[in-house]
């Protein structure tokens, strides 16, 4: 499917966005390893999460969706089955690595697969520590990279103290999860902060996990409990319609009850940076998670430095700063972001090529790109590459080009934000 769009002379509204994708996938894994009934709240129903219910009913579990609202009958920590067919994740490499984690300390054995882009994506990188704790993983094999599709053999598991190579939430909540499972106290240390939704939902569930400086340290525990979990709106989706604000004129957008954990709230420090007027009312804390709703206006951008220890804070972000970048006068750089390259697509790569289409100066570089902004943008035709990332953020690019913007392949939207372009039509 492909959409075009045409430019806003101003964007006005006052919503909520579809819940956390993060926080989505936990509440369905982790309420299935409690004891008895998790009922989730404001579920986000995209494809990823959606593939992660399903992982979890081939695992035995029963799980109801009733619109946004999820029931998942717990069986325990030890209450998982084996499946009689292949686990297929789909798109989603949070469903692949954190089950992974969770999957090798069971005892049965298993088969995880997913789509062509997942097929492609490291998964060395969860197979290496979780073989430290005594796990039997298997996959392909390509340039010596382990690829999916992985067989998990199931095996009892000791704990590690491993200190992750790369900042990854993913894979440090993979081996929390290997860690529920295994004799002695685990502990992970992170390069730098990612985000915590696997502590805090683990913790508020029953969990024994501490934070102290970089360090997480697990302690084991007997069980986790079913509980109620309310799921915050996504920054991650949020983000489209704070830049959108932002950079379109006359504008006033306020977003209701979203997640600004401070391991995810990047894309607001950034903006602020760059002369962004956001606002945070209505501050709370639900399930442990803190939640505001979000005001942003048109606003005059500068060019930035992004950097250091906030990439891992607006990773899922950096393809739509990037398009707010290019409405700031001057020059935006964008370091140290090589993790870019592994997800859905490799988004260095596939931000600059479209961004350039559509007349940004924007140079690839090996760990992000450089944008000289304030030169326009014009409307043409971009490929999505069916990263739901790449689609959203060419169409807030859209809203403020030259002329109309065709986006190619938008369906992948579906992955993170279902109705996406209705809420852009709406505002
Ligand atoms: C996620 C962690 C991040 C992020 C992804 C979701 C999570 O990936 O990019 O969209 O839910 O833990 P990495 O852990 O690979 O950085």
């Amino acid at each position: 499917m492909n959409k075009t769009l045409k430019s806003k002379d101003h964007l006005n509204g006052n919503f909520s966005v579809p819940g956390d994708k993060s926080i989505s996938h936990r509440a369905v894994m982790f309420g299935s390893i409690a004891n008895g009934t998790t009922t989730v709240h404001g579920f986000l129903t995209g494809e990823d999460c959606l593939s992660t219910i399903s992982c979890f009913k081939k695992l035995g579990i029963d799980i109801k969706v009733n619109g946004t609202d999820v029931t998942v009958h717990g069986k325990g920590l030890h209450g998982l089955s084996a499946p009689t067919e292949i686990l297929d994740v789909g798109n989603s490499g949070t469903t692949m690595r954190l089950i992974s984690g969770l999957l090798c300390g069971q005892n049965f054995n298993c088969t995880l697969t997913g789509d062509a882009s997942i097929q492609k994506r490291p998964m060395g990188r969860v197979s290496l520590p979780l073989s430290k704790m005594g796990a039997k993983i298997d996959g392909r094999n390509e340039n010596g990279k382990l690829l999916a599709p992985l067989q998990i053999q199931g095996n009892s598991l000791n704990a590690i103290t491993y200190t992750l190579p790369v900042a990854s939430a993913q894979v440090k909540s993979s081996i929390i999860l290997a860690g529920l499972y295994a004799e002695g106290t685990t502990t992970i240390i992170e390069p730098e902060a990612t985000r915590d939704h696997t502590e805090i939902m683990l913790n508020y569930l029953g969990a024994n996990i501490e934070h102290n400086g970089t360090e997480i340290i697990c302690h084991p525990v007997k069980e986790l409990y079913g509980k109620e979990i309310f799921v915050p709106g996504d920054i991650s989706s949020a983000a489209y319609f704070m830049v959108a604000g932002v950079i379109c004129q006359n504008s006033q957008i306020t977003i209701k009850n979203v997640g600004i954990n401070p391991t995810r709230i990047g894309i607001i420090t950034v903006l602020e940076n760059m002369g962004a007027e956001i606002t945070l009312i209505n501050k709370k804390n639900v399930c442990g998670e803190e939640t505001a709703d979000i005001c942003v206006k048109t606003s005059k951008l500068k060019g930035t430095i992004i950097e250091g220890d906030i990439i891992p804070k607006l990773i899922d972000e950096i393809p739509v700063i990037a398009v707010a970048a290019a409405m700031a006068d001057g020059k935006t750089i964008v370091k140290d972001a090589q993790e870019l390259k592994v997800k859905e697509s490799n988004r260095i790569k596939t931000v600059v090529c479209e961004l350039k289409k559509m007349g940004i100066d924007i140079e690839e570089t090996d760990d992000g790109m450089v944008i000289n902004g304030g030169k326009g943008i014009k409307g043409t035709v971009c490929e999505s590459y069916d990263d739901h990332r790449i689609a959203m953020s060419l169409a807030v690019a859209a809203l403020v080009a030259d002329g109309e913007t065709t986006i190619t392949d938008t369906q992948c939207v579906d992955i993170s934000f279902p109705n996406f372009f209705e809420f852009i039509e709406r505002l």
